[in-house]
């Protein structure tokens, strides 16, 4: 069991170690644990996703009420509100608001989409449904988004839009994106389903391009355990967003619509949030912004101590910028300027109790489906490597983000990381 005085003498030790006194011996040789927090309090405090008293009643209220599919619009309104849009139409997850989104575009076949290759699948397969072929673009490994030096290389006369991902939660610099798609007259289209909460100049993710979108799935910052949402500003983009994949919902667009008499059929797909996922949505929606800032309130405080470190940084901030964390606490590992190995520091890290993972997160250049052209409307030009995602998943490291306040557990964190720090020269 952590006690206070454990917690202070785990501290005394690492700032000991930072001012040149003994040095405790690292947990990977025999020496005592940096984080002594109750292993059930650690997992309990990085749960993820977390439903409440409140969303269980949500649940259950929609349940006995009969009237399950009023819930739908009420979320999209919350939504408009939220992130300040005309027009929202909840999909049945971020997956499908893509692949809505990608028809309401209505782009000729053939037509280019500039993508970082670091996203997941569902940002760029679905292209290919309707012509569309995707440009495989780098992303800056101080940020881990979209590089636009790359998109100024990659791009080609057939490129009409750029689908900046958010990721981790960072927001991209959109300012940049938009001045610089509005120069070479692409559509911007945000896959905002990593950072929804996030705002650049007060502005919410999402709310930047043409269209966006946001997921709730699970791991999500708005997890309704399934579910999606997309945001237009054009009732033209809404109205085909929303025929894709609602046989139901044309007759309820204006008498001018011109997609009012595919009332009763769509176009194929049935995309319909589940009434349920939508009721927990608007739940959780209610104190998204309160745990967002305190998760990013405790990972920063965390992170100023980390990042003083030498060879630890973090995704590149902006001061007019507001993130959010999805799912893990992503650092940046320099080997060289540490003086050891990724994978020793992991090792050290987990001997003292830390949940360090070096998991890699996807390149999408780099799988079948885009070497096969039998795919595509026209064949995507694969790269071989794209320096700033190889950069980015060759150094990155994920640590848990801490959903509840919790400052001991911060303190052992960072005591644990400059305990492993003081035994550079061992690890090297
Ligand atoms: C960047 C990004 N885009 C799209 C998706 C797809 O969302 P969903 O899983 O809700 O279909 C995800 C989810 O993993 C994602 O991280």
């Amino acid at each position: 069991m952590a006690t206070r005085r454990t917690f202070v003498q785990t501290a005394a030790a690492a700032s000991a170690a930072a001012a040149g006194g003994k040095v405790e011996s690292l947990a990977l040789n025999g020496g005592a644990k940096a984080v002594s927090f109750p292993a059930d309090r650690h997992a309990a405090l990085t749960k993820w996703p977390r439903y409440g008293a409140a969303d269980k009643q949500a649940v259950i209220e929609l349940m006995e009420s009969n009237r399950y599919y009023q819930e739908i619009p009420l979320l999209e309104k919350d939504t408009q509100d939220f992130a300040g849009v005309p027009h929202c139409k909840a999909h049945c997850n971020g997956t499908s608001a893509l692949m809505s989104m990608f028809f309401a575009l209505d782009l000729p076949p053939g037509s280019e989409i500039l993508v970082p290759s670091y996203t997941a699948s569902a940002t760029i397969v679905p292209m290919r449904f309707f012509g569309l072929v995707p440009v495989f673009t780098d992303i800056d490994p101080a940020t881990a988004c979209l590089d636009l030096n790359h998109a100024a290389r990659v791009i080609t006369p057939r490129s009409r839009a750029i689908v900046p991902m958010h990721s981790w939660g960072r927001p991209c610099d959109m300012d940049q994106i938009s001045a610089f798609a509005k120069e070479r007259g692409l559509i911007v289209l945000e896959d905002a389903a990593q950072a929804q909460g996030a705002t650049l100049l007060g502005k919410q993710m999402g709310a930047w391009g043409a269209m966006g979108i946001f997921s709730y799935q699970t791991s999500k910052v708005l997890p309704a355990i399934e579910g999606g949402m997309g945001l237009y500003h054009s009732r033209t983009h809404y109205e085909r967003a929303t025929a894709f994949g609602n046989y139901d919902l044309p007759a309820s667009f204006p008498a001018d619509s011109p997609y009012r008499k595919y009332h009763d059929t769509g176009f194929g797909p049935k995309f319909r949030i589940h009434p349920l996922a939508a009721a927990i949505a608007r739940r959780q929606l209610k104190e998204l912004d309160a745990r967002n800032a305190l998760i990013r309130e405790q990972t920063q405080r965390l992170n100023a101590r980390l990042t003083a470190l030498p060879g630890l940084s973090e995704q590149k901030r902006r001061e007019d910028m507001s993130r959010v964390h999805w799912a893990a606490n992503v650092l940046f590992f320099d080997a060289g300027k540490a003086g050891f190995a990724k994978d020793r520091l992991i090792k050290a890290l987990a001997a003292e109790g830390v949940r360090a993972s070096s998991a890699q997160y996807p390149e999408q250049h780099k799988f079948a489906i885009y070497r096969e052209a039998q795919w595509w409307h026209h064949a995507p030009v694969v790269p071989e490597v794209l320096p700033g995602c190889a950069r980015v998943n060759g150094t990155s490291i994920r640590l848990p983000l801490f959903a509840e306040t919790a400052p001991e557990l911060v303190e052992q964190y960072a005591a644990a990381f400059e305990k492993v720090w003081a035994h550079r020269k061992g690890l090297a």
